[in-house]
């Protein structure tokens, strides 16, 4: 499939760290600053030492998305560079220093920015600068490579004038050429550019009096590294969520409580969507009546009478067009019978099926355990991995559907 996506067009809602390493071309950072925000990129600076004694901290804070940040042990949160590789969608170096390079080479993390270089499984766009001789220096070459041979991006050095009235390569690739790398770097895997994805996560709470519910275990986090996924691959995401839980800034959340809001958001939207993953724990049963006042324990226990909730996704697999429908099940004996079941009943592409009575597997964790049982019949199962690997997966399978159901646009 070739995609001819223009590289500014992948940063809008993308998270990028931007380091300045300590150089004289950190005074063009600045300006590959401005241009990641004008790009639409959330930009958070981290300014080394030796960098500061170039260009302030402040010049940054005033042109970036968030205040610059100096120090591992001094920042708003507690541990930075772990917040910071976690929500980065790119970590981009600029200037990127002899001294910069080995350390990330070597494993050494002492500052923010080292350690964030460390903590993040983002890709990192290294922009180096230095002087001709300290560019060509065997030490300076061997750590290049060994970068390279990690998967770390390069974008230059460039030859041309250098500071102290030098000239020759090491020079720090333009701004614009920055900035557009990154852009690339980020469409690589930009594979569901386009694809209107709708998401549901969480437990539905279904109202028993204005204080008491029956619910379920569901954190939401199942849905939730769906929706993250599908946004960081360039899907216009909606997620209908119960919970609290944060977002990447990309998708666009849809707060709801019960199963009946679930499915007023989910169905008003389907005919605008392309890709349905039903990942949230809908009750199914409610309180047939919930009483309007608190229930007060001197007036007896309460006779809690049950009814039916509607079927989201059973509605979805009736009103289908070309739509492409996802379901989980969450079952606790005879996974495979139970979710082909679902699959059929359901009238879906394809279902993940998890055993919620294994340990690491299902609600609440951070890891599942899941077999995705395929309309075309085919079956795979899964071993324990992240809920965030997994998303990766049944992203790449509805990918892959999509491809099938395209082959015209493939092929332009
Ligand atoms: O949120 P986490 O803590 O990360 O936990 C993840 C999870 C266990 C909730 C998730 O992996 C999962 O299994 N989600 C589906 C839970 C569920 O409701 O399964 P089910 O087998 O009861 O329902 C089958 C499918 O029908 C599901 O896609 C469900 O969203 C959908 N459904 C169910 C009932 C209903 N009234 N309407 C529906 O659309």
């Amino acid at each position: 499939m070739t995609t001819a996506l223009p590289a500014r067009a992948t940063l809008p809602g993308r998270f990028v760290v931007l380091g300045v390493a300590g150089g004289i071309a950190a005074y063009k950072a600045v300006e590959v600053c401005r241009q990641l925000v004008e790009s639409g990129a959330h930009v958070a600076p981290v300014l080394t030492d030796a960098a500061q004694r170039f260009v302030g901290p402040l010049t940054f804070s005033a042109l970036a998305s968030e205040p610059a940040r100096v120090d591992l042990f001094d920042a708003p949160e507690p541990i930075p560079h772990t917040t910071l590789g976690r929500r980065a969608d790119l970590v981009v170096v600029a200037p990127a220093t002899a001294t910069l390079l080995a350390k990330y080479a070597a494993g050494i993390g002492d500052d923010l920015l080292s350690a964030t270089l460390l903590a993040t499984r983002a890709p990192v766009l290294l922009a180096p600068a230095m002087h001709t001789e300290m560019w060509e220096h065997p030490a300076v070459r061997a750590n290049v490579d060994e970068l390279t041979e990690r998967g770390v991006h390069f974008v230059g050095p460039t030859a041309g004038a250098l500071a102290g009235r030098d000239e020759g390569p090491g020079r720090l690739a333009d701004p614009d050429l920055i900035v557009d790398a990154a852009g690339r770097v980020l469409a690589e895997g930009h594979d569901l550019a386009g694809v209107r994805v709708l998401v549901t996560a969480g437990g539905t709470r279904e109202p028993i009096d204005p204080v008491r519910f029956v619910g379920n275990r569901s954190s939401g986090k199942m849905g939730h590294a769906v929706a993250d996924a599908a946004a960081r691959r360039g899907a216009q995401v909606t997620l209908v969520t119960t919970t609290a839980r944060p977002a990447a800034p990309a998708v666009a959340r849809v707060a709801v409580e019960t199963a009946e809001e679930m499915a007023d958001a989910v169905l008003d939207r389907f005919a605008d969507s392309d890709v349905v993953v039903m990942a949230a724990a809908v009750a199914d049963f409610r309180p047939k009546v919930a009483a309007t006042d608190k229930l007060k324990k001197h007036d007896g226990v309460p006779e809690l009478v049950l009814e039916a909730t509607p079927d989201i996704l059973a509605a979805l697999g009736q009103r289908r067009r070309d739509q492409i429908l996802v379901g989980f099940a969450a079952e606790t004996n005879e996974l495979h019978e139970h979710a082909a079941a679902k699959l059929a009943a359901k009238h879906l592409d394809f279902v993940v099926a998890n055993d919620v009575s294994e340990p690491d597997a299902g609600f609440e964790v951070d890891t599942n355990r899941a077999v995705l049982l395929d309309s075309d019949g085919s079956i795979e199962e899964l071993p324990l991995l992240p809920k965030t690997v997994l998303a990766g997966l049944v992203l790449d399978r509805i990918r892959d559907r999509l491809t099938e159901r395209r082959p015209q646009e493939r092929d332009q």
